[in-house]
């Protein structure tokens, strides 16, 4: 059986060409499983897994526990609102304290760039990184290239646009690094103020003209702007954004050509993409939604087969 290169999933940074195409080629399998009848699989019955959230999450929290529960591990869940963290247990004490539960995988998402790298370091587990603050969402950049897949075959030479909060996004910094290991030419389109001092080094296009990169592409990435991580005004007002960097179906009628339309969620309709856009044929919000749970199993099950059951 062919396995990972890696034994946790801290960051696209840290795989290989050849673990992308093995977990496509897995989630493809599970996306058939998946829309059969009977969704399961017994494949994880002896595994654990826990779910932990230290920020807000829909899609992902959703998607984890639901390929977990697909594959037949156990699930257990673990929300920080109702934790000891809030009496002042350190990350690793907590997990730990989790592990000695017989526990066999960790999934986390924190708001700290890092976390789940400093995790992986210093307890004795699989971790999976569901999201660390604006560093890296691997689970993320895989279903959106396995959803681009889908749509627009070999990603070589493909143009793909990654369009505005960039400076705030793991969702972005992911999704670059699986795109240019995929072969695709990537370009980013925001506000100066909203890009990364680092991102030359990416060896990714710039650009701060909607309508240009819109031409240019094949499929647009469309970011959040993430208000909830700015501790000062990046743009005068989200009105101005919305009139420079948002997607509007009258931008898209003047294409000379259909893009794809992707977006990573929690939408915010009327702002980065209008409700004619997120609704329409060139969508595939909802397609990336239901890929992510294709995804995800194949991620946990390509990992779980490596460092636990090795013979699954
Ligand atoms: N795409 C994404 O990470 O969404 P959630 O924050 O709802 O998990």
């Amino acid at each position: 059986m062919k396995s990972l290169s890696v034994s946790n999933l801290l960051g696209i940074k840290y795989l290989q060409l050849e673990d992308l195409h093995l977990i496509f080629e897995t989630a493809t399998h599970f996306k058939e499983v998946i829309n059969r009848p009977i969704k399961k699989v017994p494949s994880l019955r002896d595994v654990t897994i826990a779910n932990l959230f230290f920020e807000n999450s829909t899609r992902t929290k959703l998607s984890f526990e639901l390929a977990e529960k697909r594959l037949s591990a156990e699930v257990i869940n673990f929300s920080i609102s109702q934790s000891s963290v809030n009496k002042g247990e350190t990350l690793v004490d907590t997990v730990n304290n989790i592990l000695a539960m017989k526990v066999d995988m960790i999934v986390i998402r924190h708001p700290n760039p890092g976390s789940a790298h400093f995790l992986s370091k210093h307890v004795d587990s699989c971790i999976i990184n569901a999201g660390d603050g604006t560093h890296e969402h691997p689970s993320q950049a895989l279903l959106d290239a396995f959803s681009l897949k889908e749509k627009l075959g070999d990603l070589t030479g493909k143009r793909i646009a990654i369009v505005g909060d960039i400076l705030h996004s793991r969702v972005a910094l992911s999704n670059i690094y699986a795109l240019k290991m995929l072969g695709a030419d990537v370009k980013l389109c925001a506000p100066k103020s909203l890009l990364p001092k680092h991102i030359q080094s990416l060896d990714v296009s710039i650009s701060s003209d909607l309508m240009k990169t819109l031409n240019w592409c094949d499929a647009a990435n469309m970011l959040r702007v993430q208000n909830e991580r700015m501790d000062l005004n990046y743009f005068p007002s989200i009105r101005e954004y919305t009139q420079k960097f948002g997607l509007t179906g009258k931008l898209l009628k003047k294409l000379r050509k259909e893009i794809v339309i992707l977006h990573p969620g929690p939408i915010n309709r009327g702002v980065e993409i209008s409700s004619e856009v997120a609704d329409s044929d060139q969508s595939i919000i909802l397609d990336q939604v239901e890929n992510g749970v294709a995804v995800r199993m194949a991620i946990i099950y390509l990992l779980a087969s490596k460092i636990i059951i090795p013979n699954i």
